[in-house]
C-alpha cells in the first residue's frame, strides 16, 4: 500500500548528473564553470555570514531585486528570485499548470520539465526536434495551440545550439505563457539581454536566469525570473516566504555587481569551447555549433555507452544521453556525449585520452 499520491507514484523523479564526492575527477558533466567565483562574492558571503542569521532574510529581496533590474534595463517588479532556476520552473508549473492542463517543450531537452509537469498532475507534450535540432513547425504548432505553458530552453541542453527570435516567438501558447529559460545565455556569442520582454509578445513570457553556470555559483542555489509585472505578482504568491537566503543573496548580488569577472570568464570557456570542438571533429566526431558551456558530440561508429565509460575508468566524467523514445530509423537524435566546457587543461586530459579510445 502506498501512501503517495499516485503522480508521485507514477514517475521515477527526475535523476541529476553525477556528482562524485571524492577528489581527483576531472568533472565535465554538469555544466559547471570551471573557474571560481568573483573574490567580491566570497567577501559578501563572508561579511553577511558575520551578522544577522538569526533573523529571516527580506522576503521580497528587494536590494538583490534592484541589482538585478538595473543590468537588465527593468523595473524591480519585473524581477523574482529562487533557490536556483530549479525552483523558479517548480514555481512556474504551480502558478499556471491546473491537473489535466498541458505542458509543452522540446525533446531532447532538459527532462526536468517534464519531471515537474507530472507531479503537478498536468499532462504533458514533446515538440519534435529534428536531427540537426531545428524545429518541426509543423508538428508543434497543434500542440502549443493546445497548452498552457511551453518551456524552451535557450541555448538548447544537450545541443547547445541558440533558437532564434522568430523561432522562439512562434512558441508563445495562444491561451498559455512561454518560458524562456536562459541557464546558458551569458555563453552566447551575442549574450542574451531580455529583448524579447520589451516586445508586445512579451506579455506573455518568463525568462528564467540562473547563477549556476555563468557567474560559478552552482554551489549556493540561486537563479532569478525575469517577466510582466502581473506575471511576477502572481508566481510570489506561490513561492516560499523565504526562498532564498540571505548568504546567497548577498552573494547573487556581488556576482551581478563584477560583471567583468563573470564576463572574462565567458570568453575565456567561448574560446576553450572552439578549440575543443574544432580538435573533436578531428578526431571524427561530429559537434553542434555551440552557444553554451558544453558541446553535443556524436561518433559515427564508436557506441557512446561505451566511450563514456572507457573515459569514466580514466576519472575523466562526461554526460552519456540516450533517448530511447526518438526511433533509430526516424530523424532523429538517439544517443551521445554531452561534454562540459571546462579549463584548458581539463580539455587537453579528455582529449588525450579520447586519441587513445577512438
Ligand atoms: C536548461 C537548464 N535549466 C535549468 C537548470 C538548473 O539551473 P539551477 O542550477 O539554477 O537550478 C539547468 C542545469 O543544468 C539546465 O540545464
Amino acid at each position: 500500500m502506498s501512501f503517495f499520491r499516485p503522480n508521485v507514484d507514477r514517475i521515477a523523479g527526475y535523476m541529476p548528473g553525477e556528482q562524485p564526492q571524492d577528489s581527483g575527477w576531472v568533472k565535465l558533466n554538469t555544466n559547471e564553470n570551471p573557474y571560481p567565483p568573483s573574490p567580491s562574492v566570497v567577501e559578501a558571503i563572508r561579511e553577511a555570514a558575520g551578522s544577522r542569521l538569526n533573523l529571516y532574510p527580506d522576503p521580497l529581496a528587494t536590494s538583490f531585486r534592484r541589482v538585478v533590474a538595473d543590468l537588465f534595463e527593468l523595473d524591480p517588479d519585473w524581477v523574482i528570485p529562487a533557490n536556483g532556476s530549479d525552483e523558479n520552473l517548480t514555481i512556474l508549473l504551480r502558478s499556471f499548470v491546473d491537473p489535466g492542463e498541458l505542458v509543452v517543450y522540446p525533446y531532447p531537452s532538459y527532462i526536468l520539465y517534464e519531471t515537474l509537469a507530472d507531479l503537478q498532475g498536468g499532462s504533458h507534450e514533446r515538440l519534435p526536434l529534428n536531427a540537426d535540432w531545428s524545429w518541426n513547425h509543423a508538428a508543434a504548432r497543434s500542440m502549443v495551440e493546445r497548452a498552457k505553458l511551453a518551456i524552451v530552453p535557450n541555448p538548447n541542453s544537450p545541443s547547445g545550439n541558440r533558437w532564434s527570435d522568430d523561432d522562439i516567438l512562434s512558441l508563445i501558447p495562444p491561451r498559455g505563457v512561454l518560458v524562456l529559460d536562459e541557464a546558458y545565455g551569458d555563453f552566447c556569442d551575442v549574450p542574451h539581454r531580455a529583448e524579447l520582454l520589451r516586445r508586445p509578445e512579451g506579455q506573455r513570457i518568463i525568462i528564467t536566469r540562473t547563477f549556476s553556470k555563468s557567474y560559478s555559483l552552482a554551489g549556493i542555489r540561486l537563479g532569478f525570473a525575469l517577466g510582466q509585472p502581473d506575471l511576477i505578482t502572481g508566481m510570489r504568491k506561490v513561492k516560499d516566504s523565504y526562498n532564498c537566503d540571505r548568504l546567497s543573496l548577498v552573494a547573487g548580488e556581488a556576482a551581478l555587481l563584477d560583471q567583468a569577472w563573470m564576463q572574462a570568464n565567458a570568453a575565456k570557456i567561448r574560446s576553450t569551447r572552439g578549440r575543443l570542438s574544432a580538435a573533436l571533429q578531428s578526431l571524427g566526431f561530429a559537434v553542434v555549433p555551440s552557444q553554451a558551456n558544453f558541446v553535443w558530440t556524436t561518433h559515427p561508429s564508436r557506441p557512446h555507452q561505451s566511450l563514456y565509460e572507457e573515459l569514466k575508468r580514466r576519472k575523466i566524467l562526461v554526460r552519456f544521453m540516450k533517448f530511447p523514445e526518438v526511433p533509430a530509423a526516424s530523424d532523429g537524435v538517439v544517443s551521445g556525449l554531452r561534454i562540459t566546457i571546462g579549463t584548458d587543461g581539463e580539455v587537453d586530459q579528455l582529449l588525450a585520452a579520447l586519441r587513445e579510445i577512438v
